[in-house]
């Protein structure tokens, strides 16, 4: 198998850098040629852990054996880099977010139709396994007709210190996570346009860019969703819920199980009202299981090689790109019309062009 698999160079030997090295090692299609840091202290440990640094970009653009460039750098250096490693004849993986905004975007796809070069993103986030039970629940119509997803992450440790805190380099929480939320939000509501985006970001402990947001998605026909990042967040809300007609879901955290709960039986006989302080009610009282069944839906198993077995399958034109250039402008135009919206305090109209068609 091994002498059929890519050789990928790594520009960009931080955090994710290190992470798609490590991935490498057991890949079944894809095998490390070396790295390229800007900093020498960086391509150094590389070299200390048996990595092969290369000793400028040009040199790595440079080795003919290598088909495949994953550009892992903060975010305002994607654009040049990956034009750079195009018109080198490499292939290319930009992380997310793949630029900072759609005219950059626009100058990396017409680099790689000019080059003949594939050129997709790290959207890694679409092998999380809640992503893909939520997907699987809004498409089986099991809940009903949905009308609202919610999808939340929230930290209490500020935004990192280091350029995620700058704008010149792209920081900022729409960037960073909002990124991987839009993609999947999209995924889940996957057959209608969105109509409308209102955002309003928070700047608790960041002045210069968002440390948190809340992203409400408008989409056709009266669905709705918010997407919410928080980074100040000392008790956190549930990574996702949905709700329909006949049901609910919710996953409360990174690891656990989806709770599933489907009415059964609309009308109910003798509701037991909640007795509070300043009153009964019986609207707020909770069902119980005489008309709705509960289920638990086990996290599916789900294998983060498959982004690389799907570009170099894609790279040797035996299937599509997953992550598509579509998807990508669809989801820029989302951020930038929701900082549009929190620039303006109001939510803006959205005109979904790049929305996909569904039969
Ligand atoms: N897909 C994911 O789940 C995920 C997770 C984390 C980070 N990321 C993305 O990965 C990228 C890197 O993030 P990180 O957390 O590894 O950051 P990091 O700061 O840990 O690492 C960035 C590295 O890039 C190097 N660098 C900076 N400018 C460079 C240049 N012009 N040329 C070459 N090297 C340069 C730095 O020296 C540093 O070693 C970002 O775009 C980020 O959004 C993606």
């Amino acid at each position: 198998m091994s002498e059929n698999k890519k050789k990928v160079a790594v520009i960009g030997y931080g955090g994710m850098g290190g992470w798609h090295t490590r991935h490498f090692s057991d890949s079944d299609c894809v095998e490390l040629a070396g790295i390229w840091d800007i900093n020498e202290s960086r391509c150094e440990l590389a070299e200390s852990r048996g990595i092969h640094a290369y000793s400028s970009l040009e040199e790595l653009l440079g080795d003919a054996s290598v088909e495949l460039v994953t550009i892992a750098t903060p975010n305002d250096y994607h654009k040049p880099l990956a034009i750079e490693a195009m018109k080198a004849g490499k292939n290319v993986i930009s992380e997310k977010p793949v630029t900072l905004n759609s005219s950059d975007l626009e100058e990396m796809i017409a680099a790689s139709k000019k080059y003949g070069k594939l050129f997709t993103t790290h959207q890694n986030r679409r092998w999380d396994a809640d992503y893909i039970i939520m997907r699987y629940l809004y498409k089986k119509g099991e809940l009903g007709q949905v009308f609202t997803v919610e999808s939340r992450v929230q930290g209490s440790r500020g935004i990192p210190g280091d350029w995620r805190g700058q704008k010149a380099h792209g920081g900022g929480m729409i960037l960073d996570w909002g990124v991987h939320l839009i993609d999947q939000m999209v995924g889940i509501i996957y057959d209608r346009k969105i109509t409308g985006v209102y955002c309003r970001c928070d700047h608790i402990t960041n002045a210069e860019v968002d440390d948190g947001f809340r992203l409400d998605l408008y989409f056709e026909r009266g669905v709705t969703a918010r997407i919410e990042v928080g980074t100040n967040h000392f008790v956190s809300l549930a990574r996702y819920y949905m709700v329909g007609t006949s049901g609910a879901a919710v996953i409360q955290d990174w690891h656990s199980p989806c709770r599933e709960v489907l009415c059964t039986e609309w009308n109910e006989e003798n509701v037991v009202p909640v007795v509070t302080a300043a009153g009964l009610t019986k609207t707020m009282a909770p069902r119980d299981a005489k008309t709705t069944e509960e289920r638990i839906i086990e996290r599916p198993v789900t294998d983060v090689h498959d982004f690389y077995r799907n570009v170099c399958r894609a790279i040797d034109g035996k299937e599509n790109q997953l992550i598509t250039h579509d998807q990508l402008r669809r989801s820029m135009k989302i951020m930038e019309a929701a900082f549009e919206s929190d620039r303006l305090g109001a939510p803006v109209k959205f005109e979904d062009i790049d929305a996909p068609r569904v039969n």
